[in-house]
């Protein structure tokens, strides 16, 4: 008994042992599993990123992205001096889509982020879809709302959007028959691509018939782009952008924002790129968004859906705030250049995962933030003599203790030579300065913009002007 009590206790002992051991190795392993699981998963959900594009636009997108704990490596293509800190910088022919596929192949690319249009107006997404790589941004067809000013009238006349009216020509005797009996002010616009050039808001009728000249006549200078014409209505307004991103459903608005495209302080000059802007825009209040939301941006979607055209990747919606409401001015299929600059910081969440979710059609299940945080502010430093000549190779400095006060410097027209950085563009830096109000973020990118040093560095000194006026109005 006591043998056998021994021998059940020695057994009874063992077995006790052998227990606690699994016991514990399997909880090591248990815990082991559970502790690793969010790890596996998440190192499941890296990606390795292309930001295609190389200007401040661009600059921004990758720091956005850099940011997001799902991107793995950044790959920048052709990238600038500023992206090269943030990823590998390798040069691609942004113009051609089947080049950005290739590049996409050899760097392991899980997902790329489209910055300019010509490339999205050249079908890189397309491309992309069909090698069974992924793209964020429009299709080719999609892209057609900025690469075709007549496709987007047709568009918003076709869904409802309001927006200036309209004729398109494409023979020169019709549209000055039309100018006979439409007096300036009017706007002719290239239909296709200009980089920026194709609007001409003409004041007299002389300038709208040297327009059209321009662009149907024997001595056009627009080239293909000019070939189709549309005339449309002068519209009198505050303008502003709203920046939507779409996954041909759904979609998320980011911020609003402003531009200052002339050259010089209170919009005097040529227009340029963009000399600044300021995020949010005081003048799209919330009850202006929701309008815009149901008047603009969902029949468009829908419109889209309903061509067989979904429209996924940024919609550039700029608008004029007329005494009528808003009224389109212009659809972009990316990010505006320098808005996108000041819009991404201020999204309150994941940018990559934004962009990933909407370029899988899943924007529905992100549970994005709904308010964006703060204000934004960005000042371009251009160099002397831009939008005409300017010269270039200019070394910079100042870049370092420009940021110590919080400030970003984005690079826009720079490049590295013998180690040393010069300017290499008309816009060659945004200024972005973030803070709890417009004033505050312009203070810091004002403070910032006077460190950095270039041979012939000149900039606005009234980027938010209109914006802190209108705050002030409201009684903000
Ligand atoms: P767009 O290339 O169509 O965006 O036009 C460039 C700029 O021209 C706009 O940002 C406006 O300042 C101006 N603009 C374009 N269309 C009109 C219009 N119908 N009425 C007044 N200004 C316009
Ligand atoms: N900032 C105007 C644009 O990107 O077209």
């Amino acid at each position: 008994m006591s043998w056998s009590l021994r021998q059940g206790g020695k057994e009874a002992g063992a077995s006790r042992i052998l227990f606690t051991i699994k016991r514990d190795v399997g909880r090591v392993v248990i815990t082991f599993i559970f502790l690793n699981f969010p790890s596996y998963k998440y190192k499941d959900s890296l990606m390795n990123i292309l930001v295609v594009g190389s200007g401040g636009r661009e600059h921004a997108i990758a720091l956005a992205v850099k940011k997001s704990p799902l991107c793995d490596t950044l790959v920048c293509a052709p990238g600038n001096p500023g992206m090269a800190n943030l990823g590998k910088c390798v040069p691609v022919d942004v113009a051609d889509p089947k080049a950005i596929a290739d590049l996409a192949v050899t760097e392991g690319i899980d997902l790329a982020v489209i910055g300019p249009e010509i490339p999205l107006v050249a079908g890189v997404v397309d491309e992309f879809r069909r090698r069974g790589l992924r793209a964020f941004g429009p299709t080719a067809a999609a892209a057609a709302l900025e690469g075709s000013k007549a496709f987007s009238k047709e568009i918003m006349k076709k869904y409802g959007v309001p927006t200036a009216a309209f004729e398109t020509f494409t023979d020169l005797a019709s549209a000055k028959k039309f100018l006979a009996c439409h007096p300036a002010p009017i706007v002719v616009k290239a239909s296709g691509l200009a980089a920026g050039k194709g609007a001409i808001v003409c004041m007299t009728d002389k300038e709208a018939n040297d327009a059209v000249e321009e662009m149907l006549g024997d001595k056009a200078v627009f080239g293909e782009s000019g070939k189709t014409v549309v005339i449309e209505e002068f519209m009198d307004g505050e303008e502003a952008s709203i920046f939507v991103v779409c996954d041909g459903k759904d979609y998320v608005i980011l911020s609003s924002a402003q531009d200052h495209k002339r050259v010089f302080d209170d919009d005097k000059g040529p227009n340029t790129g963009g000399m600044g802007a300021y995020s949010p825009a005081p003048v799209v209040t919330d009850a202006l968004l929701d309008e815009v939301k149901k008047t603009i941006i969902e029949p468009t979607l829908k419109g889209m859906a309903a061509e067989g055209k979904p429209y996924t990747g940024v919609l550039y919606v700029g608008i004029m705030v007329t005494a009528k409401g808003p009224k389109v001015v212009e659809y972009n299929c990316r990010l505006g250049d320098p808005e996108c600059q000041i819009v991404l910081p201020l999204y309150d969440g994941d940018v990559l995962a934004l962009f990933d979710a909407a370029e899988k059609g899943e924007l529905a299940k992100l549970n994005a933030p709904k308010a964006t945080k703060g204000s934004s502010a960005i000042v371009v430093l251009a160099s002397a003599g831009y939008p005409g000549s300017y010269e270039k190779g200019k070394v910079v400095t100042g870049i370092e203790e420009a940021e110590k006060n919080g400030a970003q410097v984005l690079h826009a027209g720079t490049k590295m030579v013998d180690g040393k950085l010069v300017t290499n563009g008309g816009r060659v830096f945004g200024v972005v300065g973030h803070g709890e109000t417009l004033k505050a973020a312009l203070d810091i990118a004002y403070e910032a913009a006077e460190k950095v040093q270039f041979e012939g560095k000149f900039y606005r000194k009234d980027i938010g002007k209109k914006g802190l006026a209108r705050l002030a109005k409201m009684g903000k």
